[in-house]
C-alpha cells in the first residue's frame, strides 16, 4: 500500500530533535523556526515533556471518559490559572478543528441559531464544519457546502454589524492572528467592537487561538492584546506540544448538558500529561515573554529589502511577506543553510519557531536570510 499523496513533502527525514533542532537520518542538523507548524510550543524532546509522558504511560496510558480523570481537572485548574480564565470551563478534545467544531456547536446549542460569521482568508480546520467556516473553496467538498457561513473582511465592523442584524447568527469566528492567510493581524479596536456586537445580538463570539495562542504572540492569547473576553476560545497545536490534543474554554454563561459534547480520545492521561508539563516548562522557563523578546528582536533585525514587501505578526508568529514567490528562498534556507520555515500563500515565509528560542539562534537566521537574499 502507498500513502495517499495530499502533502507537498520537502526531502528530509527528521529523527531526533532536541530545543529548537533537529536532526535528519543523515545526520544533518537544521535550525526549527517552523516548529512543526506551532506545534512545537516548549521545544523538542524536553526532558521534562519526556519524563512527564514516559512516567504517565507506565502508570496508565488510557480510559474513557466515563470515569473521572483528576488530570483533567489539574489541566483545567493551571489553563485558567495560566491564561486568566479561572472562572471559565474547560472541554478537551484532539484538535484544532475538533475545538473549533465542538466551539460552533455550543453556540448553536445555546443561542438556537444556526449561521456563523467567519472573516475572509480564514483557516479553521479541515473537519466538515471548520472547513465551511474556512475562506479556502478549493479545501471544501461538496459535502461541506451546506453550512450556513457568511463571510465578511477582517477590521470591517461595519459589514460585521449588518450581517448580525439580520439576524439568525449563532456566532462570530475569528482568529487571534490570521495564520494560514497570511499573518493579518486583527486591529484591538475592531476586536472590541465585534466583541460588544455579539453581546448585543445574543451570539457567541469565538476566539480561535488554535495557532495564535499558547503563549506565541507574548501573551497567553493573541486577542489579550486587545482587552477582550471572548465567550469561546479554542486551542490546539502548542498545548501538548506535539501530542494530539486540543480543547474549548467555555464562558460561565454557557450551561453544560449531560452528552451535548463527547470523545473517545479527547483528555486522555497522556495527552493530559503532556499538556501539563507544556504549562511547567512554560512558567518555569518563562516562555510567553521570552515568545514576545525574541520574536520583536527577529523582527527588528530582518533586513531592509525592496523585495521584502512587509512584516506583520507578534512575536514568535511572524510573516514576512515578500514582492516574489518564497519557494526559492525556502529552499536556499532549507537545502543550503538547514533552517525549516513555514509558508503562508506564494509570497510569505511564516516563521512559527518554538517559544524557547533563544536571540543566538534568531541571529543564525538572521546572516542565513541575508545570505540567501544576497544571492
Ligand atoms: C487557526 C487554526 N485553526 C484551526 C486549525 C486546525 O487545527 P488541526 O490541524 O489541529 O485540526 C489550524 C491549523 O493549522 C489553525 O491554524
Amino acid at each position: 500500500m502507498e500513502l495517499f499523496d495530499v502533502y507537498s513533502l520537502f526531502d528530509v527525514a527528521p529523527v531526533r530533535a532536541r530545543g529548537c533542532t533537529v536532526w535528519d537520518d543523515k545526520g544533518q542538523e537544521y535550525l526549527d523556526l517552523y516548529g512543526g507548524h506551532a506545534v512545537i510550543s516548549v521545544g523538542h524532546c524536553h526532558p521534562h515533556y519526556v519524563a512527564a509522558l514516559k512516567e504517565q504511560l507506565d502508570r496508565i496510558g488510557f480510559y474513557s471518559n466515563s470515569v473521572r480523570n483528576p488530570l483533567q481537572e489539574q489541566l483545567a485548574k493551571r489553563i485558567g490559572e495560566v491564561s486568566g480564565y479561572e472562572d471559565y470551563s474547560l472541554f478537551l478534545d484532539n484538535s484544532g478543528a475538533e475545538s473549533n467544531e465542538n466551539a460552533a456547536k455550543l453556540a448553536s446549542f445555546h443561542t438556537g441559531k444556526d449561521r456563523i460569521i467567519a472573516f475572509r482568508r480564514s483557516f479553521h480546520g479541515r473537519t466538515s464544519g471548520a472547513v465551511a467556516l474556512t475562506d479556502n473553496p478549493a479545501i471544501i467538498s461538496p459535502f461541506n457546502a451546506h453550512h450556513r457561513v457568511t463571510f465578511c473582511d477582517l477590521n470591517d465592523g461595519t459589514a460585521v454589524a449588518d450581517e448580525l442584524a439580520k439576524g439568525g447568527v449563532a456566532a462570530v469566528i475569528v482568529e487571534g492572528i490570521q495564520g494560514c492567510g497570511g499573518i493579518h493581524v486583527p486591529e484591538p479596536g475592531f476586536l472590541q467592537h465585534l466583541s460588544r456586537l455579539c453581546e448585543h445580538y445574543h451570539a457567541a463570539l469565538i476566539l480561535d487561538e488554535v495557532q495564535s495562542g499558547y503563549g506565541r504572540t507574548g501573551k497567553f492569547f493573541a486577542h489579550q492584546w486587545a482587552g477582550i473576553r471572548p465567550d469561546i476560545i479554542t486551542l490546539g497545536k502548542g498545548i501538548a506540544n506535539g501530542f494530539p490534543c486540543g480543547g474549548i474554554l467555555i464562558s460561565p454563561a454557557f450551561r453544560p448538558r449531560k452528552g451535548m459534547l463527547g470523545t473517545t480520545f479527547g483528555g486522555n492521561y497522556l495527552a493530559c500529561a503532556a499538556a501539563l508539563a507544556v504549562l511547567d516548562i512554560i512558567e518555569q522557563e518563562d516562555l510567553v515573554e521570552n515568545a514576545r523578546v525574541v520574536g520583536e528582536y527577529l523582527k527588528a533585525h530582518l533586513p531592509q529589502s525592496p523585495r521584502i514587501k512587509e512584516v506583520r505578526g507578534r512575536g514568535l508568529m511572524l510573516g514576512i511577506e515578500m514582492n516574489e514567490s518564497v519557494a526559492p528562498l525556502r529552499k536556499a534556507l532549507l537545502y543550503d543553510k538547514h533552517i525549516f520555515t513555514g509558508v503562508a500563500g506564494t509570497n510569505m515565509i511564516r516563521l512559527l519557531a518554538p517559544l524557547c528560542l533563544t536571540q543566538a539562534e534568531a541571529d543564525r537566521f538572521l546572516q542565513a536570510f541575508n545570505e540567501v537574499l544576497a544571492q
